[in-house]
């Protein structure tokens, strides 16, 4: 083998040895760059006779082609692997199931809410909706609980910095009961020539589901957390007709008729008297056991003229209940942070 065809191979070998583009443009350089050894070569022709220039100089410009069309022929082996990578990466496999687009869902409290609602609204009870930044006044003061009252205790909550119009404070509402005193006062305006007049008016029948707010947190409390409130107000309304409404509302709403329902002595400044309304289950994993549901009672003489009437003559009972408690009962949840966690897993199974 003479020395170009040495040459020949060399460059062959170096070239299949580089595995990038930059690689072979280096190996390129040894042999056809300025000071490559094909360069070289040609540069040695000088010292040689015109004849053997000749000879010598074709032989040279020979090996040159074959070392250049030997880079042409790895730069686009290289090129392919590239492109061949490439395409492995980009695969498509048409085999894949295709995405689905995720249909969200209702919270289970959400449901409850409308459950709520479709129940008492097939009762004759009206919805309202109110402020959950609320003045004193309506939190407290309206329902028999003034500044100095310890019952205010119990409802330690979150202060915000601004005067409502009658210079006492606003707060993150504690109770949904203020939307008594706010849906009242609409309803006595709405009837004033009636009542003026000395006629009966139409009975106040309204339920107000809504977010309510405590300083408390744990298993079954949430800083923020669901009350329904409910008041009938009209010239006739007793606790049999609470009772009745009670059984109706809790029969329908966990779907069963063996469910029993009892009152128990309570306190509220808003009510006298006062109970604490208590479910039991007549089979199923819960049976035979009391469950507080609500609190609830004879609306206080003080709270009914807050509404603008005469408590001599309109009479009725409210109630709060918990839509998050009614909700852990009726699919089986024992820890109320669940609902609020926002985890998909948890939620996603009541679609
Ligand atoms: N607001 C009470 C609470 O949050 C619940 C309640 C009790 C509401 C008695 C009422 C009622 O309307 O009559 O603890």
């Amino acid at each position: 083998m003479n020395d170009l065809e040495e040459l020949v191979g060399r460059a062959e070998a170096d070239f299949a040895a580089a595995v990038t583009p930059a690689d072979l443009e280096n190996a390129k350089a040894r042999f056809l760059g300025k000071a490559g050894q094909v360069t070289e070569l040609l540069k040695g022709l000088a010292k040689l006779t015109p004849e053997e220039k000749k000879t010598r100089g074709a032989e040279i410009n020979q090996t040159k082609q074959k070392i250049e069309a030997l880079l042409t022929a790895r730069r686009q082996a290289l090129a392919d692997a590239e492109l061949e990578v490439q395409l492995k990466a980009e695969a498509l496999d048409v085999t894949l199931p295709g995405r689905q687009r995720g249909t969200g869902g209702l919270h289970p409290v959400s449901r409850t809410m409308e459950r709520i609602e479709a129940i008492f609204g097939s009762m004759g009870f009206d919805v309202a909706d109110g402020p959950e930044i609320e003045e004193d006044w309506f939190n407290f003061t309206a329902l028999n609980t003034p500044a100095d009252h310890p019952a205010r205790s119990m409802h330690d909550t979150f202060y915000v910095d601004t005067k409502a119009p009658d210079g006492s404070g606003h707060l993150l509402r504690t109770h949904t009961s203020p939307m008594q005193v706010r849906y009242a006062v609409q309803h006595v305006k709405k009837h004033a020539a009636k009542i003026a007049a000395g006629e009966a008016m139409p009975e106040i029948r309204v339920i107000a589901p809504g977010r309510t707010y405590r300083v408390d947190s744990d298993a079954t409390h949430s800083p923020m957390f669901h009350q329904c409130e409910g008041l009938w107000i009209g010239e006739n309304v007793s606790f049999k007709d609470l009772r009745v409404v009670f059984a109706d509302f809790f029969r329908t709403f966990f779907e069963t008729d063996e469910l029993d329902i009892r009152f128990r002595p309570s306190f509220f400044p808003f009510t006298e008297p006062s109970a604490e309304v208590d479910i039991a289950f007549g089979s199923g994993p819960l049976k035979g056991r009391w469950l507080e549901v609500a609190g609830s009672g004879q609306v206080h003489p003080n709270v009914v003229r807050n509404f603008g009437l005469d408590p001599e003559r309109y009479i009725g009972f409210a109630f709060g209940m918990g839509p998050d408690r009614l909700t852990m009962l009726r699919y089986g949840v024992n820890d109320l942070r669940l609902f609020f966690d926002g985890d998909l897993r948890f939620l996603s199974q009541f679609k």
